[in-house]
């Protein structure tokens, strides 16, 4: 049997989020750039893309881009850049034939080629509904946050809004990721145990899941181990196992 058939359909997570890490440790192994290991990180987002939206996961958000990677040496951030231009627009075609929507949540200081790619995929890819594939670009948790807080104050400010009608869903209404439900497994590659700023409030309940594997590596059988461990957990949330059971 293979990995995939042994998959229970009825329990796939609806999100699962992935932070992709290791590019530039695979390029050092094979006496490369980091922007060769990135340009190889394109076919694990392929291959994730295609196993999730044949399985039926209907949201797979992918860690893109942080606000910190702006830091990174300039060349390499203007490869990274227009190896996103590049990408979207060779698989945009695949997107729409798959029925797959893009997304993008960030702060959206992209440079103005970059923007309007994706602006031009993401309206091109609005009709599709089987899933939806959102990238995080210049995104940071601590961002999307502070957005919020601000949103709300000014709620507050004009008027719209008391403090005491601030609840749980005042502030989830109002993230970057408010269109999908909360990440309920999320993937880290390449043997880091860290989250990076990634979805803070949205992963208050997901199962984590970390593996060695460097994310150009990483493969449709990846990405069904990391779906079949999630399966195998028991999630609790806050109750006891008697009362999931139930
Ligand atoms: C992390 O590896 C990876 C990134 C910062 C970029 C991810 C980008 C891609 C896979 C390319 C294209 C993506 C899309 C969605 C079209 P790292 O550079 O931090 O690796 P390291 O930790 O080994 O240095």
């Amino acid at each position: 049997m293979s990995l995939k058939d042994e998959i229970k359909l009825d329990r796939l997570p609806r999100h699962v989020a992935i932070i992709m890490d290791g590019n530039g440790r695979w390029a050092k192994q094979k006496g490369n750039v980091r922007l060769f290991g990135h340009k190889n990180g394109v076919k694990a987002v392929r291959e994730v893309t295609e196993a999730a939206a044949e399985l039926g996961v209907p949201y797979v958000t992918l860690y893109a881009f942080s606000t910190e990677n702006w830091n990174r040496p300039k060349a390499e951030v203007e490869g990274l850049m227009s190896l996103l231009v590049s990408t979207i627009a060779d698989e945009t075609p695949t997107l729409i034939k798959n029925n797959i929507s893009l997304r993008v949540i960030g702060n959206q200081s992209l440079p103005p080629q970059v923007k309007a790619k994706l602006d031009e995929c993401i309206s091109n890819t609005a009709h599709c509904s089987r899933m939806t594939l959102t990238l995080a670009l210049s995104y940071s948790s601590r961002w999307e946050l502070t957005n919020v807080a601000q949103q709300i104050a000014s709620e507050i400010k004009n008027g719209k809004l008391t403090p005491e009608e601030v609840d749980e869903n005042t502030i989830q209404e109002r993230l970057a990721t408010s269109y999908m439900p909360d990440p309920e497994l999320l993937i880290r590659t390449s043997g880091e145990y860290r989250i990076s700023n990634f979805l803070l409030w949205q992963i208050a309940y997901s199962e984590l899941y970390f593996t060695p594997t460097l994310w150009p590596d990483f493969r449709k059988d990846d990405f069904y181990k990391a779906i079949l461990d999630f399966q195998s957990r028991e999630r609790r949330f806050g109750m006891t196992s008697e009362q999931i059971q139930q």
